[in-house]
């Protein structure tokens, strides 16, 4: 995707994985209305990906969409020569912000978990988080910014959600990590950990299975499931200049969940 206008060198730019549904897409579009450019990534969906493109062109930013498929850290060393190609199309040479947010779900009981999901939950919650960001964070500007996201499963346990749930919660012990060892640039590391949303995430049973939808709102204390709305606005907030003092923190943003 190329732009058609040239971009504005002051613009602060940031990389989202997963910006083309769900809470990427939201964070992706809420950093557009403030101004941010982004180069996201999308997996298969070059459709939705295209359209996030063009919302974003809509409200003023610009955005680049990149195919990744962040369960292969082989693909990170040419997908770092993407991300370079696409900063200078923006105008630059650094980015500000990384926001590591693609992931699937998996919905095995511990007991029935295989080798290959639990293989397959780490490499893109985990290992792609860790080596992306390693391999990234050489051209972000010192005094830039990271956000991983986590769950709220990574503070309470639920029945199926055993692999997910912990690997989520090592993605937070990661952030305090990267925000120990990234300290000396002056980089901030934090983490997101929503409460169920409404999203295709899980096959979208958040939003399409009524039960689970009422159980979710049921144990909420704002009496609702959580929507793309409720956290793309949130990260792209955190990402802003008023929040910058904020360094190795875990927030989440549930309406209050399991309180
Ligand atoms: N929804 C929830 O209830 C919930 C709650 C807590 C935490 N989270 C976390 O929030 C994040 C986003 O979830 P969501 O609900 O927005 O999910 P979603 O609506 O299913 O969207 C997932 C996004 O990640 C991308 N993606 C999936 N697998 C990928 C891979 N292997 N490589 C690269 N990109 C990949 C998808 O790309 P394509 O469009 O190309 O498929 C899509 O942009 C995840 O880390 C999830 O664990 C979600």
């Amino acid at each position: 995707m190329t732009l058609e206008h040239h971009a504005n060198p002051t613009a602060k730019i940031a990389i989202i994985t997963g910006g083309s549904r769900g809470i990427g897409r939201s964070t992706v579009l809420n950093l557009a209305k403030r101004g941010v450019h982004s180069i996201f990534t999308y997996h298969s969906n070059q459709a939705q990906a295209n359209e996030v493109v063009g919302l974003v062109t809509q409200a003023g930013a610009k955005a680049i969409a990149l195919q990744l498929d962040t369960a292969q850290a082989g693909l990170f060393d040419g997908f770092a020569q993407q991300v370079q190609a696409s900063l200078r199309e923006l105008g630059a040479s650094r980015f500000d912000y990384l926001v590591n947010n693609a992931g699937t779900s998996s919905n095995s009981s511990f007991a029935n978990t295989t080798e290959a999901e639990l293989d397959a939950l780490f490499a893109v919650h985990f290992k792609g988080v860790f080596l992306l960001t390693q391999r990234l964070v050489p051209l972000m500007h010192d005094g830039g910014r990271i956000v991983n996201i986590s769950s709220g499963l990574a503070r309470f346990a639920m029945p199926n959600r055993a692999a997910y749930g912990s690997i989520k919660a090592a993605v937070e012990s990661l952030t305090r990590y990267m925000a120990v060892e990234l300290a000396p640039r002056r980089i901030a590391a934090n983490v997101i950990a929503p409460g169920a949303i409404a999203t295709d995430f899980s096959g979208g049973v958040v939003r399409d299975n009524a039960e689970v939808n009422k159980l979710v709102a049921s144990n909420t204390a704002l009496g609702r499931v959580g929507l793309p709305e409720d956290v793309g606005p949130v990260i792209a907030g955190l990402l802003s200049n008023e929040f910058s003092w904020i360094n190795a923190q875990r927030i989440e943003v549930a309406g209050g969940v399991h309180i």
